[in-house]
């Protein structure tokens, strides 16, 4: 089995998806976001980046040609974990201009199951900021309605929490 795996711009359930892709590092193949790579730096994981022996798809051209990699049978899932509410109303709308948005387009349109983590889960979240400060976020209606719609995608499953995540992701890694 073989796995793309998306960490886009969301500090929310961010240290342990990078967790679980370590865990799972021959397994997996990683695409991030231009604001997953800053928001990684940001909360100090920045030596992420730097390891050798995860796969990191280096992937920053507009058209996302990476995205061929679906197409052409290479994966058998697409994770887009942790999922930012700007990632999730793209994929919701239809709308393909990020290299998360891409994948998603890519892989739904190659029949890949999808599996989302977004970090918008419920109206009212407990988060840490990069320096370890517990902050309240409230998502708003729209990114809570961009979430329902993303639900009724054929093919798209979206884990409520971590715990959804990895039960999801047992028969894959
Ligand atoms: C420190 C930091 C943490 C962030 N955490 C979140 C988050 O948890 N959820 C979210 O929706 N956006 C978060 N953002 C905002 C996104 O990074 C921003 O909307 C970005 O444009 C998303 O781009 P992407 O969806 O292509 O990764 C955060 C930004 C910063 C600077």
């Amino acid at each position: 089995m073989k796995v793309a795996w998306v960490v886009t711009g969301a500090g929310h359930f961010l240290k342990e998806c990078l967790e679980i892709v370590e865990k799972n590092k021959d397994k997996i193949d990683l695409f991030l976001s231009c604001a997953g790579i800053e928001v990684i730096k940001m909360y100090k994981y920045g030596d992420f980046l730097e390891r050798r022996d995860i796969n990191i798809v280096k992937d920053y051209k507009s058209s996302s040609p990476s995205c061929g990699a679906f197409a052409a049978g290479r994966y058998d899932l697409l994770v887009i974990a942790p999922a930012t509410s700007n990632t999730v109303a793209k994929c919701a709308l239809g709308i393909a201009d990020s290299l998360p948005s891409n994948l998603f387009s890519q892989a739904g349109k190659s029949k890949v199951p999808i599996l989302v983590l977004p970090s918008d889960v419920s109206p009212r979240i407990e988060s840490l900021t990069p320096t370890g400060r517990k902050i309240m976020v409230y998502p708003r209606p729209i990114d809570l309605q961009h979430l329902r719609t993303l639900k009724t995608f054929p093919g798209v499953g979206v884990a409520n929490d971590l715990r959804e995540l990895k039960d999801c992701l047992r028969f894959y890694l």
